[in-house]
């Protein structure tokens, strides 16, 4: 099975299992991650930490561990053994780092190589506690729905919180006796049902970094951070003036373009990212979005050409911001 074809069939499978999944980041998310095509092998070690065939669930749960999921390219940092080696000391972590540094992409393939469902939420969206924690259908108080917070409570997984410092704080609140590692969660809304947490139930929440130069972000609840032992910091790798040899030959390799125009792509992509986490531009290109762009270079289209198909409009839809675009594009071409 092709990895486009994988990505798809999650997709239906994940959506479907959702209970009103259009308020979820999930759809966009997966469309984000069906854009990379590439296959490297999986070259990952956390069977010692979280070991897939120690952790078992009902078929239905069996529907929601993520497959075919590309691999998480990084510098040698090793994030996917970190991020398992907290889950597995800790029951949850923190991730923190610019939009598009992979942080959902990362998440996805902890699940799949761990062989856990994934639950996500991204608390940035305005999802009702109803969907969160439950609620009794029609009338009367037969027919009781789990929400999702509850569903990962009872049944185990992953449960990923994205935009964790945009949470409502009722929310927040509610949350706090059940990340206390082993902790139980009071379903008010249900007779106080006491659920304690499932042992195999982990949790990783994610934000961007909270800086002066960075944005829109606030910082996270104190009562949240208190109960994370373990917090890995994300970042571009390459970034303004700082350019990661290693990206370029990431490019060169994924694509197949020579070594002189991946530079120009990475170059020009780290002063978008820069110029992104000053505030100054809405968005930071990810590696994802510098492949594509250099994909289409390499069937033969100019870098610029190429850009206005991809990185340009990707960043604005203004064409004020995408002017902008094209003459950090067009510097780095005449520096060439
Ligand atoms: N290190 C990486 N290895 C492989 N792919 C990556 C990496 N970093 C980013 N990507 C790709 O870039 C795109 C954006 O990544 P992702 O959505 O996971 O970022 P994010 O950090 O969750 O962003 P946000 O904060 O906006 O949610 C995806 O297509 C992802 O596959
Ligand atoms: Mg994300």
């Amino acid at each position: 099975m092709t990895i486009e074809s994988g990505l798809e069939k999650k997709l239906k499978e994940t959506s479907s299992s959702r209970i009103n999944s259009d308020k979820f980041s999930l759809n966009l998310k997966i469309s984000k991650l069906k854009r990379n095509t590439h296959i490297l092998s999986k070259n990952y070690d956390i069977k010692k930490y979280l070991d897939s065939t120690k952790f078992s669930f009902s078929e239905q749960y069996q529907e929601l561990i993520p497959k075919d999921t590309p691999p998480y390219l990084d510098n040698g940092e090793k994030y996917v053994e970190r991020i398992a080696r907290a889950l597995a000391f800790f029951k949850q972590c923190s991730l923190i780092g610019p939009s598009g540094t992979g942080k959902t992409h990362i998440v996805y393939l902890v699940c799949e190589l761990a062989g856990l469902p994934m639950w996500e939420i991204n608390c940035g969206l305005q999802t009702s506690v109803f969907d969160l924690f439950g609620r009794y259908v029609g009338l009367g108080k037969e027919n009781w729905i789990d929400g999702l917070i509850t569903s990962w409570c009872r049944h185990g997984g992953i449960l990923y919180l994205d935009e964790a410092n945009m949470m409502k704080q009722d929310i927040a609140t509610r949350l706090n006796p059940l990340l206390d590692q082993r902790g139980h969660m009071v379903l008010t809304e249900k007779d106080n049902e006491i659920i304690q947490r499932h042992k195999d139930a982990f949790l990783i929440i994610s934000m961007n970094p909270v800086s002066s130069e960075f944005a829109g972000t606030k910082p996270i609840n104190a009562a949240l951070r208190r109960r994370m032992s373990v917090w890995l910091n994300f970042d571009y790798m390459s970034v303004g003036q700082k350019i990661d040899e290693k990206e370029i030959e990431l490019v060169v390799r994924l694509t197949g373009i020579d070594h002189k125009s991946a530079e120009i792509i990475i170059k020009a992509g780290a002063e978008l990212r820069k110029q992104y986490k000053t505030g100054e531009l809405s968005y930071g290109p990810s590696v994802g979005d510098l492949i594509n762009w250099a994909k289409v270079v390499a069937d033969g289209t100019t870098i610029m050409t190429a850009a206005e198909e991809t990185i340009i409009t990707l960043t604005s839809d203004e064409l004020e911001v995408q002017q902008i675009v094209k003459k950090i594009i067009q510097k780095f071409l005449d520096i060439k």
